[in-house]
């Protein structure tokens, strides 16, 4: 027996998982050698403690009687909670520019939590690349980079330097290898490939419900990544907080990959967070009715938490303030702010405290005899960390609530569903491109030149009555379209890109 070999059967024993090796004696060399690197990068310890937890909190999860919050909760004091539907244009205009101000010493970075495996979508690529039929048939990687490089622009332009918001990419095994060959492909979208910082998350070996690590395959163990919050780890494994001390980054925003909508590096929202002096921020939207499924950003016993639906009862779910709206109405978008010295103190000191979620999931595995199974009921656990989880250790945390339809639009379902779909997030960014353009003075026609009329209210629910998109590299939010709409009748379907613009200033 190799000394490796020998090596990792002992550490399996350890661990109550010498099952793994069942089908040793019927693989080949390139298996056996595939299958020891797997298994050398587990510790023993750790692997054990790990599918005890897994089957501990499962069991737990799935016990008598669930844990409820409802009597231990309380919403957002007023005074921590931001609202860009409450405050005033002054007040706006005064957290974006110190939001900005921020941006043009080059002290924001945004960090891109792309490591998931949009399973409910169902496309065997990770979903940045998933091109949602946008007339430009642009994917939501290049709409991101499109918006870092106009953020950047205007907050130079301001302040008159020239600045860099540097992209870091949180990958996992699943979608590293994808991603940055169609970054090189599509030469990085033209920013810096320097100041695109991919990065991955670890993973974790899927568990039977009495604590068996899963085989997938005779010479694979099912693997997972170890959910967004796999972050904090990441972050000290990659010494990405050293790269972002030694360019200067010193507040994060962290989001996630699938809403077509976000902000990225939201001057207003990292105004607010700094004018504040918080450590760490959400983003949220009212939720839109009692049940839907959103996380609530709240207190419990008095530390910030997202609460998931689950957690709570329908009354408490449903229950409302003096002026009708819900109690319990933050809805996590997964948009968050972070100062660097927050994240040090997560990742050197809080990470291992952070609480494990458990997902029982349909895990593909070899039975007995070898033979693939694909499982018609759930039969794995799978443990990850969440993102919000560090909530608890900030020493001031504030949510800033933004409006729907501005700033969440998120792609989780494919066309099948009814909501989050492909369909509903082409259909919020082109809704909302086309009221950019009627603020901007512009009026719509069809192909023989009639006036489309104007609607001001579109949900996602249906097309907007004319296509207008308009590029990140022209406008980020809607600012500065004026000189190229103004009282302009535009065709439908209209697309605004940079060579459009350019003509459009020119006298006709
Ligand atoms: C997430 C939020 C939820 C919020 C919703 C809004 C979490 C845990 N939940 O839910 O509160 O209401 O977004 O859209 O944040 N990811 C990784 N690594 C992983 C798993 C996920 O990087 O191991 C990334 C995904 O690529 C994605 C993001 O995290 O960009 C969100 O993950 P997803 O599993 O889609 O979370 P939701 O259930 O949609």
């Amino acid at each position: 027996m190799a000394p490796r070999e020998e090596e990792i059967r002992a550490l399996l024993e350890r661990a109550g998982q010498s099952h793994l090796l069942r089908f040793w004696g019927e693989l080949g060399q390139a298996q056996r050698d595939a299958l020891l690197e797997e298994l050398a990068l587990l510790d023993a310890e750790e692997l054990g403690a790990h599918c005890r937890r897994a089957a501990e909190a499962c069991a737990r999860e799935q016990g008598p009687c669930p844990e409820r919050l409802d009597g231990r909760m309380e919403p957002i004091p007023p005074e921590f909670l931001g609202s860009v539907r409450r405050s005033d244009r002054g007040t706006l205009e005064r957290w974006e520019a110190e939001g900005l101000h921020q941006i043009s010493r080059n002290k924001v970075g945004v960090l891109l939590l792309a490591g998931g495996q949009g399973t409910r979508l169902g496309v065997p690529y990770p979903k940045g690349m998933y091109d949602v039929g946008l007339p430009s048939r642009k994917t939501l990687y290049q709409i991101q980079a499109e918006r870092i490089c106009r953020v950047e622009q205007l907050a130079g332009e301001k302040f008159g330097t020239r600045c860099t918001v540097p992209w870091y990419i949180m990958t996992s095994e699943f979608t590293l290898g994808p991603t940055e060959k169609f970054f090189q492909e599509h030469n990085y979208f033209n920013l810096e490939k320097s100041n695109v910082v991919m990065f991955e998350q670890r993973m974790l070996p899927a568990v039977t419900f009495d604590g068996k690590v899963i085989l997938e395959e005779k010479a694979k163990i099912a693997m997972a990544p170890d959910g967004n919050g796999g972050l904090y780890r990441a972050l000290r494994d990659s010494k990405i907080l050293e790269d972002m001390e030694r360019r200067g980054v010193q507040y994060v925003h962290v989001y996630c990959v699938d809403n077509i909508l976000v902000k990225m590096a939201d001057p207003v929202f990292i105004g607010f967070c700094v004018v504040k002096g918080a450590d760490c921020g959400a983003k949220v939207v009212e939720k839109a009715y009692p049940t839907e499924p959103v996380g609530v950003v709240c207190c419990v016993d008095g530390v910030y938490q997202v609460v998931e639906y689950s957690e709570i009862s329908l009354e408490t779910a449903q229950m409302r303030n003096p002026d009708g709206c819900l109690r319990y109405s933050a809805g996590n978008i997964c948009n968050h702010f972070f100062t660097l010295g927050f994240l040090q103190a997560v990742a050197e000191t809080f990470e291992p405290q952070l609480k494990l979620h458990v997902a029982v999931k349909k895990v593909p595995f070899v039975d007995e005899e070898g033979k693939p199974v694909k499982p018609l009921k759930p039969n794995g656990i799978k443990l990850e960390k969440f993102v919000f989880d560090v909530f608890r250790f900030s020493k001031k945390f504030v949510a800033f609530e933004v409006q729907r339809e501005e700033e969440f639009s998120p792609l989780k379902n494919a066309n099948i569903a009814e909501k989050d779909t492909p369909t509903t997030a082409r259909r919020s960014l082109l809704s909302q491109h086309c009221r950019w353009a009627l603020k901007a003075g512009a009026r719509f026609v069809n192909s023989r030149g009639q006036r489309i009329p104007e609607k001001q209210s579109l949900s996602e629910d249906e097309e907007p009555p004319a296509v207008c998109e308009i590029s990140p590299l022209v406008s980020y939010f809607g600012e500065g379209l004026e000189k190229y709409l103004k009282a302009r009748d535009l065709q439908s379907p209209f697309l605004l890109d940079e060579c459009r613009a350019e003509a459009l200033t020119k006298p006709e």
